[in-house]
């Protein structure tokens, strides 16, 4: 029998690249973008000064701040094509799928979708970054019947987003929860989405096709869409009225996954659902409502008893988002408009030094075979 080389099922371990942007302890529970700890950022910075640190390796200074400021707001508008795209998805279209295809229609209008530059890349960068949030809010007011809302360039991004999305300017606190929301979600190494994008990128394909890619790959329930299983958890333990540890007991005898837990890397508690789980106390306070925060501290006491498993970043993002009136099947979605920062970061970051990514296979399958005649075949 010939040998086969060792293989890493689902590249566990494996280390594939070398990368500036972001250190993940897994130990630890530790989250760092290009030096700066994660608690720090979530506390001490805006979305869009994560979104440069990450374009670019530093923060940004007050102009330079500005200036990203004033790119991101004048690249908001959607094209007339774009929004006909969005009218003609049927209102029962999932919003990821829709996002997916409109942000792959970007490429049609862009004029620079040639030019591969560095400079013109991240130009691209910036106007991913500054259009996806308005295609999910347009997206979500088209499917109800309503006009999509104008952009405001006075307002941060995710203040733009929530006004786009309701109709209204966002409160202060609704601002500022969101805004760290996005800059949780911003970055976090070679996961699959991430490794999706550079592997498309690295063939040298445009940003929009990588882009799209990783976006499909963001969507599956094992990665970003974990957010919406989470949160139909939490539904249908509050509607059915079950009890919170018999509803996790008896799902985890039927083998299977609590969403919204366990992860690849971290072995102790993610660190931003740490974050996420005091962005949530405070709603809470806030709002005079514990609803999801009582029953996500038993549905988490629960799984961690039973499985010795920690929650991940969906586990308490889905209810952070669903206190800020955000619709469950925005929240893959919205996880998509944060980490376009981290994916475009990583496709300039690959483009800077290019390999082909191209890993070999074991094969395992026959050998030796001959093409019998097409009647003597079973
Ligand atoms: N619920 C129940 N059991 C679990 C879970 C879970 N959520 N996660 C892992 N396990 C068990 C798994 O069954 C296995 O047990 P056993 O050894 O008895 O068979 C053990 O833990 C190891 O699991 P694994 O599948 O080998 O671990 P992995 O590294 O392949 O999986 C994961 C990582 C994130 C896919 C997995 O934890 C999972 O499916 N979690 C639920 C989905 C989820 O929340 N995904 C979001 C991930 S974080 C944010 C993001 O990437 O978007």
């Amino acid at each position: 029998m010939s040998s086969i080389p060792p293989t890493a099922r689902g590249l566990e371990g494996v280390i594939a690249l070398e990368s500036r942007l972001c250190r993940i302890d897994g130990e630890r529970g530790e989250l760092v973008y290009c030096g700066y700890d994660i608690r720090d950022l979530a506390r001490n910075t805006t979305f869009e000064e994560t979104a440069y640190l990450l374009w670019h390796g530093e923060l940004p200074n007050r102009g330079a701040l500005e200036d990203l400021q004033g790119r991101l707001a004048a690249g908001r508008a959607l094209e007339p094509q774009v929004i006909e795209l969005l009218e003609s998805a049927p209102s029962s279209a999932d919003p990821m799928s829709v996002l997916r295809t409109a942000v792959s229609a970007l490429a049609l209008v862009d004029p620079e979708r040639d030019d591969a530059s560095p400079a013109a890349n991240l130009r691209k960068a910036i106007r991913l970054t500054a259009r996806t949030p308005g295609i999910v809010a347009a997206f979500d007011r088209i499917r109800r019947g309503r006009a999509p809302v104008a952009p405001r360039s006075d307002l941060s991004t995710a203040a733009d987003f929530l006004y786009r999305l309701t109709g209204r300017v966002p409160g202060e606190a609704a601002e500022r929860i969101f805004d760290a929301c996005l800059v949780l979600h911003a970055e976090h190494g070679l996961n699959a989405s991430t490794f999706a994008a550079r592997v498309i990128g690295a063939t040298l394909a445009d940003m929009y096709a990588a882009i799209s890619g990783a976006i499909g790959a963001l969507a599956g329930p094992l990665h970003g869409g974990a957010n919406i299983e989470v949160m139909a958890m939490l539904e249908d333990i509050r509607s059915s009225g079950q009890d919170p540890a018999g509803w996790v007991r008896a799902r985890l005898a039927r083998k299977e996954r609590i969403m919204g837990f366990g992860h690849r890397v971290y072995r102790t508690l993610d660190p931003r659902a740490a974050i996420l789980r005091d962005l949530l106390v405070h709603l809470g306070e806030e709002r005079g409502d514990r609803t999801w925060l009582d029953l996500s501290t038993r549905i988490r006491d629960t799984v961690e008893a039973e499985k010795g498993l920690q929650p991940n970043v969906d586990f308490y993002s889905a209810s952070v988002y669903a206190m800020l009136d955000i619709p469950r099947d925005l929240f893959t979605p919205i996880f998509a408009v944060s980490r376009m920062t981290g994916w475009t970061a990583h496709l300039l970051e690959q483009w800077s030094d290019n390999r082909l990514i191209r890993p070999r296979e074991a094969y395992v399958g026959p050998s030796d075979r001959t093409v019998p005649p097409l009647d003597d075949r079973r």
